[in-house]
């Protein structure tokens, strides 16, 4: 008690954080209705700049945890803290300027397979802009430009009038990404973004994402199956296991010994091997189904804030 009451300020100061984090999950939970608790108690901070890659088996909360962040998926109890913004309790339009901030890419790409490369560039002003003018109406000559710029910055501007379903695999996630840029993101948030790809293109892929986080200091949190793209990619590793934060630190910190603490003793480590076809693009269809009859359907599915 005496060396509390000797420094009361050193304390209190020990107490704040350095710098602000640009997200904060404090508690979160999520229970499904099924009575799957996928997010079982998890708190952590995420600072600006980090390129945090989640992993941990099939099954263990990844895609709970990114979804409950920008509230894809309601979570159940718990805060997440974006920016001093309480998204859990963001409602109506405050949510909505929340969710800009915050871009999505998928594994499926979600992309509109019929419609134009361009088209699902634009459909990354959902947030911006009326819903209904984004689909039916011209797009502004500034969201032309911007959109011809970020699928320049992917690599894909030739692409621009080409169908999204007439693209490769890595062609489509660009797309992917280059919507994404669209909402001017503070956080990009990927589950498993090259899952469906084979190697030499998940690289390819990786390098955008990491191109993004480095030159325009996007914080990113990707989920991925493969440990060595994590080490590759990540400045930060969090590993879940049954919901619950298993491993959280460096990538080089992750030896044998943690390794199976997270994928259990019977794995073994590999690289990343043969790419899984890309294969039906059910979730893009149902997109495409939506957006022709419920704009705010579509932005759901498509992970864009449903203005
Ligand atoms: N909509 C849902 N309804 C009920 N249970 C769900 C739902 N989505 C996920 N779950 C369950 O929650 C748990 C976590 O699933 P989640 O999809 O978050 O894991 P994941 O780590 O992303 O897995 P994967 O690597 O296979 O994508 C699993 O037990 C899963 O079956
Ligand atoms: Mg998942």
């Amino acid at each position: 008690m005496q060396g509390r009451r000797d420094r009361p300020a050193a304390s209190f100061f020990h107490r704040l954080p350095l710098v602000a984090a640009v997200l904060s999950i404090q508690n979160l939970v999520k229970v499904y209705p099924s009575g799957t608790r996928a997010i079982d108690d998890v708190t952590l901070d995420i600072q600006h700049g980090e390129f945090v890659v989640l992993i941990g088996l099939s099954g263990s909360g990844k895609s709970s945890l990114l979804r409950c962040i920008n509230r894809l998926v309601e979570p159940t109890s718990g805060r997440v803290i974006f920016e001093g913004a309480d998204i859990t309790r963001a409602r109506g339009g405050e949510l909505r300027r929340i969710r800009r901030r915050i871009g999505m890419i998928f594994q499926q790409f979600n992309l509109v397979r019929r419609t134009s490369v361009l088209s699902n560039t634009l459909a990354g002003r959902l947030g911006y802009r009326s819903a209904l003018r984004t689909i039916i109406g011209r797009p502004s000559r500034e969201d032309v430009a911007a959109a011809f710029e970020n699928l320049g910055r992917v690599g894909i501007a030739d692409k621009a009038f080409a169908r999204a379903d007439a693209l490769s695999g890595g062609q489509q996630q660009r797309v992917g990404i280059a919507r994404a840029l669209m909402q001017h993101p503070e956080l990009m948030l990927a589950d498993e973004p090259v899952a469906s790809l084979d190697p030499a293109t998940s690289h390819s892929v990786m390098k955008y994402l990491e191109e993004i986080n480095k030159k325009d200091g996007i914080t990113v949190i990707c989920s991925l199956h493969f440990l060595s793209l994590a080490r590759r990619y990540g400045t930060r590793v969090i590993a879940l296991k049954a919901g619950k934060i298993a491993f959280d630190g460096q990538p080089d910190d992750i030896d044998e010994r943690r390794f199976k603490e997270i994928y259990g003793e019977d794995a073994v480590e590999v690289e990343i091997g043969p790419g899984r076809s890309t294969e039906s693009m059910s979730a893009a269809e149902a997109a495409a189904l939506a957006l022709a009859q419920d704009s705010t359907t579509a932005a759901a599915k498509l992970g864009l804030p449903d203005r």
